[in-house]
């Protein structure tokens, strides 16, 4: 904070969230504070049009590139790469109003802050917006991030099959944000994410800030179990060959394994889809994935093992074939540690209480430290709830958290390295 060179500019948290109820009317969800804006639907579009006009408002530069970021710059006193923030706007289908959207609105909110004030930043600022952040259409999570880092050939991205059998490029240009800013994308000075905890920790422990140190790895495999499909009154139990008893035996193992494990390992089974899903007949397959996470690479690394194996066994037991997709693959991700450092002194100088901590979840800001200094800042979530329509943050917090990301940004500009 004391790097600040503005220590008394705050945010306008009404114009903040004002907003983030705009931007959340598009694909509401009716009767709850939630959205749908799965990625690269209409919905989607609608958000990605209103956020650009925004931009464009605020006299941003607008670049968009061939996985459809779309990237606003505003001038600093000096050319040379923009100190960055951003998140996404796209949700899963049963998402909240803060998740991502948070993020690249309180940046718009730093650039109106910083013009109704009339002050130049020194470097460039920049706010982005990443496209499928969620990875929930069209898998991985964070896909437009990492493929503006290189992390991903263009492509290969273009080429993504949806949950739906949308193909992601072709989605891309239907609704106009096939864009032409060459990829990778420009390196920047710095990246700093805003981001809703989307976890208990900070309500818990009553703290308002989180700078946030770590991400942890993420594992997604897509499960497809053949069997023998049949007639549910006729077949004998002795010889079935049912994957839906697969899928049920893995489903109650990754639970399992991951109290068995402790520590951080978390595992989740999201999706599960039974063919042809009728009340009496043997399923001819069932398909389902798997969320594993972990902070630690090697532990990680061992859930998948065992959880392979268990699978393999469950299959053979019932006489079923098995195919199994990577659909994501990261390792935990460690941020820089000044910019960390930066984030808690910048949120202790204005006052908030904070905390250091790691991050559940996956964010845009994981892919960006491959290529420059970053960081996060969490502002808490009420019951820890998210990728729910019930996911909220207070006004009083968001503003806390604008005001973090405002005056992080501020010294990050001013800073040589
Ligand atoms: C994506 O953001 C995830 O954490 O699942
Ligand atoms: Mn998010
Ligand atoms: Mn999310």
């Amino acid at each position: 904070m004391d790097s600040s060179p503005h220590p008394a500019l705050r945010i306008d948290i009404s114009r903040l969230s004002s907003r983030l109820a705009e931007l959340a009317a598009i694909g509401a969800i009716d009767g709850t504070e939630g959205c749908a804006r799965l990625a690269l639907t209409e919905e989607d579009k609608a958000g990605r049009d209103l956020v650009v006009a925004w931009m464009r408002d605020l006299d941003l530069a607008i670049t968009i590139d061939g996985i459809g970021n779309v990237v606003g710059v505003m001038a600093g006193e000096i050319d040379g790469p923009p100190v960055m923030c951003g998140s996404h706007i796209d949700t899963v289908r049963t998402g909240g109003r803060y998740d991502g959207n948070l993020g690249v609105l309180a940046g718009l909110e730093v650039v109106e802050s910083l013009r109704a004030a009339g002050v130049t930043p020194h470097r460039p600022l920049a706010v982005a917006f990443f496209t499928d952040e969620e990875g929930a259409r069209f898998p991985p999570d964070m896909l437009g991030s990492l493929v503006y880092v290189g992390g991903m050939p263009l492509e290969e991205a273009l080429d993504i099959e949806g949950i739906d059998g949308a193909i992601l490029g072709s989605e891309l240009e239907r609704i106009g944000y096939a864009g032409v800013a060459p990829l990778p994308g420009l390196v920047p000075h710095a990246f700093v994410e805003l981001h809703v905890e989307q976890g208990p920790v900070l309500e818990v422990e009553g703290i308002t800030v989180g700078a946030v140190e770590s991400v942890q790895g993420i594992s997604w495999t897509e499960v497809e179990v053949t069997g023998q499909s049949n007639h549910a009154g006729t077949t004998p139990m002795s010889m079935r060959r049912d994957p839906g008893v697969v899928a049920a035996a893995c489903m109650q193992f990754a639970r399992e394994l991951a109290l068995e494990l402790g520590g951080t390992q978390v595992s989740t089974v999201g999706r599960v889809n039974l063919h042809p899903n009728l009340v009496n007949v043997v399923p001819a397959s069932a398909t389902f994935t798997v969320d594993l996470r972990n902070t630690d690479e090697q532990l990680l690394q061992e859930a998948e093992r065992r959880f392979h194996e268990f699978l393999a066994a469950a299959a053979v037991a019932e006489n079923c074939t098995v195919e199994t997709k990577t659909l994501a693959r990261f390792e935990p991700v460690v941020f820089d540690p000044s910019v960390v450092d930066l984030v808690e002194s910048t949120a202790a100088g204005l006052g908030y209480s904070v905390k250091r901590m790691p991050s559940g979840a996956g964010h845009d800001a994981q892919m960006m430290a491959r290529v420059c200094p970053t960081a996060m800042v969490f502002t808490p979530s009420r019951d820890g709830i998210s990728h729910n329509p019930a996911e909220y943050t207070s006004p009083e917090d968001l503003e806390a958290g604008a005001n973090v990301l405002l005056h992080t940004m501020l010294s990050l500009s001013q800073s040589a390295t």
